[in-house]
């Protein structure tokens, strides 16, 4: 049994899952919070200043291993997501081999408890090879624990596949997140289809591609009681088909972007392959309408879709580079400088929007709060005023892909701490088997 025992003095504890925004002391013993209020005990860390919030959880990233260890390994990119303030993140199934069986499964979550940063939960392919054809193992996946399946990055077309791996997931309660796109209308698609497309004179990517599939989902979602989680929403129209579904009560769920509430295709002008990614960055119209299903509970959570690419992929001429960006880093202080610095969003509602809200889309127990006594001690500390510009070549990532690279943001992650041991200490990496006090 840890001999862990500190308390995070004077913090603003801001706690969506119990409502508690106040002024107070957080101790925590062993790998539990042991008291929240003017009890101190043990290590004295002051946190006068400081947000201390349940730990932040990433339902959607891509650590790249096994297969793409060039961009991103798993003890990498959760050494990124620590330092990013994540305690849980959920990577996607597009790695090689791709995560359609057990055994990928098993060796993810393998070396992610070996490297410690952060709790992993995998999300498994839908279909075998994200091919679209035949349903990967979803029973046996399921069997250890996998409750979410996605063929990220691969649309499922047919709606036929589609309904079955609803109707499967739905006997284990499992959710489906399909990338919502519709191939035939972006075939050689570069950027959003609009002005900026016409003037860069790249194939565009409409909206109705990702409309059109959140419209059959929902259908099916609806027909049989399934879970149905809509991805990195991008457009207006997306917005307006969740909350309406929402409103019937259709059980979805929706996550938004950093990059998709805070750019635009204006973006492409000079063809920096850094703001190319899929679902593309949209428009003003559209980034208002997230903003709005943020502010009103239409979208669940925020999600990075951290996306790594080494430099030798992604520094290439726009038409050849890959699709994807870094977030797992810069997500709290880009929500904070464009949401809750501008009254978009409050403090609590941002919180809800990166840590309890996702944890509750996919039921990860012990993330995503309460803070309260007895609770797993899986908190972050951060510093919501401090300014600090970022360097896409000081990140942990192993890639440099982040397109707020150069920014100067508002909010800043000091501490990290994963079941009671600290994973990030004054906004640096503590590695496993370091004493928690150590740096007092
Ligand atoms: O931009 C993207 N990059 N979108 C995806 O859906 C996949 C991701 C990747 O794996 O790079």
């Amino acid at each position: 049994m840890s001999s862990t025992l500190f308390t995070f003095t004077g913090a603003r504890v801001v706690d969506p899952a119990s409502g508690r925004d106040e002024i107070a002391n957080v101790v925590v013993e062993g790998d539990r919070i042991a008291a929240v209020g003017e009890d101190s005990r043990g290590l004295r860390i002051d946190a006068d200043g400081l947000v201390a919030a349940p730990g932040l959880v990433d339902l959607h990233v891509h650590l790249r291993e096994p297969g793409g260890e060039d961009a991103e390994t798993v003890a990498s990119g959760t050494r990124a997501a620590a330092l990013g303030g994540f305690t849980a993140v959920c990577p996607m199934a597009n790695t090689q081999p791709v995560c359609d069986h057990v055994g990928v499964v098993e060796q993810v979550l393998r070396l992610a408890r070996d490297a410690g940063h952060c709790d992993v939960y995998p999300v498994g392919a839908i279909t075998r090879d994200l091919a679209g054809a035949e349903l990967a193992e979803l029973g046996s996946m399921a069997a250890i624990g996998v409750n979410c399946f996605s063929d990220d990055g691969h649309p499922v077309q047919s709606a036929q596949v589609m309904r079955r791996a609803l109707a499967y997931a739905k006997t284990w309660d499992a959710i489906i997140c399909n990338h919502s796109e519709e191939a035939t209308l972006t075939a050689g698609a570069q950027l959003n289809e609009g002005e900026a497309s016409t003037r860069l004179g790249l194939a565009g990517w409409p909206h109705e591609a990702e409309e059109i599939v959140v419209v059959r989902d929902l259908i099916l979602a609806e027909g049989l009681g399934a879970r149905l989680h809509v991805p990195h929403v991008s457009t207006a129209g997306t917005v307006e088909l969740v909350r309406a579904a929402k409103a019937r009560g259709v059980r979805v769920t929706a996550e938004a972007t950093p990059h998709h509430f805070a750019l635009t295709d204006a973006r492409a002008e000079g063809y920096d392959a850094v703001n190319k990614v899929n679902p593309p960055l949209r428009t003003d119209a559209d980034v208002a309408a997230v903003r709005a299903g943020l502010a009103d509970g239409t979208i669940d959570a925020i999600a990075t879709d951290h996306a790594p690419h080494a430099p030798e992929h992604k520094e290439q001429a726009w038409l050849h580079a890959p699709c994807g960006m870094l977030g797992l880093e810069t997500v709290l202080a880009v929500t904070l400088t464009e949401l809750v610095h501008t009254g978009v969003l409050t403090l609590a509602q941002a919180v809800e929007k990166l840590s309890t809200g996702p944890a509750r889309t996919r039921d990860i127990a012990g993330h995503g709060g309460p803070i309260a006594p007895g609770q797993p001690a899986n908190l972050v500390l951060f510093d919501p005023e401090a300014r600090w510009r970022v360097d896409a070549a000081k990140l942990a990532s192993r890639s440099r892909n982040n397109p707020f690279d150069g920014a100067e943001l508002r909010g800043q992650v000091l501490h990290t701490v994963l079941r009671g041991r600290f994973t990030t200490r004054d906004g640096e990496t503590v590695e496993v088997g370091e004493p928690a006090g150590a740096r007092a």
